[in-house]
């Protein structure tokens, strides 16, 4: 062959490629409204940096009655491409060929990425967009996607991996995107089930839509299994560009450090109007958050589930920091399951990619009632006292307002290995509110007393004043400033300076058995 015909060969191989599964099925993509592989990649990542990773892959498609079919990259683009300058690899599932399902080599090439991210230190993108398992390879499908979920297992912690549902994702396919640290989805194009509404139908007579089974909604407000709802694929690529930007490229370097123009002693005055006197007045602890990070930094993560607590990334003095936040806006607070769990992936995120963690306290303690403890909050309860004391980042609490019982454990105790902990002039820390405990050690007091009513309350200043106090707790060296409120943001940034350069070794083990 010529060089001239192998080149024109070679451009003929790259066209079909390129061409996916041709003009009909991309135009029907778009009238879905999702766009195709290529399109995704484009609108993603910084241009021109796409690398495409064994472009010429294709299935044993004659072995299993396919031969008919157009079957570019057997249904999936992978490569390597920047994202903000900094290396990222990726998979794109190709819905226009062979519905995206996952066949033997669609599989190796998926695995083949990830190993790919894994040895280079990259965060590793997955988006999804299949039918699933192809039906036609059987155990070849299965034990493809097994290799995909145990590489997921294997880089959980080494390298950020994010998972995008653009599609469908059904069946045994979701667990990949499960195993994974973050997974975003846009309203009205992703789908994630076990079991789609037919099965549902059939199986519990149950009715009910895609979209309401296992649309963004479901996934972000109810089941948790989502971190980030967009309106369309555009948007949330633009978020994702912005949270990489908060991540280190893997467990061995720290986060990027950005650019601030917020004074690090810039006053935090507003915080006096926040939180309100009234101890038992809501406020948007968002608010607090914001106020004391670095400008238009806060990026709340899983924002529509367990809003009792809050959780995201932050920058203070343009280092990235992980918040946890309760929020008094939502059932006054408590923790309850949702919340536990909610906190605890989080915490677990930031320890293995060197994020300290910055909590903002004002939690009554966890969620009384029947349902909650068959639901079993001593053992998700449980998951997030393990998660703070086993993380070994920095860690820095500031207890706005009340602090009490388990949940100032989890949330900023001395114990758990909290490194800095700091408090403002009004905060309580006890082992319980100051009505409940006077009810308690002083129930003898009001009940022999002429005027029950003036001693309950008389008892419950004296409760406050003598046990609730910050500087009680400041005195045997629990907490370690009583802050103005108006100096909280240079206090953090000042604690976050001295405690950054933290090393801590524990026991040697395999792994630890965090209570799931
Ligand atoms: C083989 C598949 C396929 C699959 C879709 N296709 N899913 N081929 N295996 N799993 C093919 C279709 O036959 C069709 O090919 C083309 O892809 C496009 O699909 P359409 O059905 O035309 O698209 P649409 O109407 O948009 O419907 C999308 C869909 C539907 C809802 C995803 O295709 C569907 O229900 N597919 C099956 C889903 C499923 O049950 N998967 C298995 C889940 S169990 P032609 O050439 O005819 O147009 C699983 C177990 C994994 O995944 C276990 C891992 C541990």
């Amino acid at each position: 062959m010529s060089h001239q015909d192998a080149i024109n060969h070679l451009r003929n191989r790259r066209e079909a490629v390129h061409a996916g599964g041709g003009e009909a099925r991309i135009k029907a993509q778009h009238e879905k409204g999702k766009l195709t592989a290529r399109e995704r990649i484009e609108e993603f990542v910084d241009p021109g940096s796409f690398v495409e990773h064994q472009t010429y892959i294709r299935g044993r498609s004659e072995e299993f009655g396919l031969a008919n079919k157009r079957n570019p990259g057997d249904g999936v683009v992978t490569g390597s491409a920047k994202v903000g300058g900094r290396q990222i690899w990726l998979s794109v599932q190709d819905f226009t060929v062979l519905g995206g399902s996952l066949g033997e080599m669609h599989a190796r090439r998926i695995a083949d990425a990830q190993e790919m991210a894994m040895k280079t230190g990259s965060p590793f993108i997955a988006i999804n967009d299949s039918g699933g398992a192809r039906i036609q390879e059987g155990i070849l499908s299965l034990e493809g996607y097994g290799d995909i979920f145990r590489n997921n297992t294997l880089a959980s912690g080494v390298i950020p991996q994010i998972s995008v549902i653009l599609g469908p994702c059904a069946g045994g396919a979701v667990y990949s995107p499960a195993i994974t640290d973050f997974v975003c989805m846009v309203s009205g194009v992703s789908n994630m089930y076990i079991t789609g509404p037919d099965v549902i139908r059939a199986v519990t007579g149950e009715e009910i839509s895609h979209e309401d089974l296992g649309g963004a909604d479901a996934h972000c407000s109810k089941s948790g299994v989502a971190h980030f709802n967009f309106t369309d694929e555009q948007s949330g690529f633009a978020f994702l560009r912005k949270l990489l930007g908060y991540l280190p490229s893997n467990n061995r370097e720290l986060p990027p450090i950005a650019e601030s123009e917020d004074p690090a002693d810039r006053s935090t005055a507003p915080l006096l109007e926040i939180v309100p006197e009234e101890e038992k007045r809501a406020y948007d602890m968002t608010a607090v958050v914001t106020e004391v990070l670095d400008r238009d930094s806060f990026l709340e993560v899983h924002a529509q589930f367990a809003r009792n607590i809050v959780v995201g990334f932050g920058k203070l003095a343009g280092r990235t920091v992980g918040v946890i936040a309760n929020q008094p806006m939502h059932l006054a607070a408590v923790l309850d399951i949702d919340a536990s769990d909610k906190a605890a992936r989080f915490v677990r995120f930031c320890d293995a990619f060197n994020v300290p963690i910055l909590s903002f306290v004002d939690v009554p303690g966890f969620l009384p009632g029947v349902g909650q403890e068959h639901g079993g909050i001593i053992r998700h309860g449980a998951k997030l006292l393990f998660a703070i004391a086993e993380a070994t980042v920095p860690k820095i609490a500031l207890i706005i307002r009340k602090a009490y019982g388990g949940a100032f454990i989890s949330m900023s105790s001395k114990a758990l290995g909290y490194d800095r902990v700091l408090a403002l002039p009004i905060a309580q820390i006890a082992v319980m509110g100051a009505e409940g405990a006077a009810n308690v050690i002083f129930r003898r007091d009001i009940k022999a007393s002429d005027d029950p009513e003036q001693t309950r309350k008389d008892k419950v200043n004296e409760f406050k004043e003598t046990v609730m106090d910050p500087f009680i707790a400041a005195g045997f060296g629990y907490v370690d400033d009583i802050v103005n409120p108006a100096e909280c943001r240079a206090e953090v940034i000042r604690s976050l300076e001295i405690v950054s350069r933290k090393r801590v070794d524990r026991p040697y083990k395999k792994h630890g058995n965090i209570p799931l």
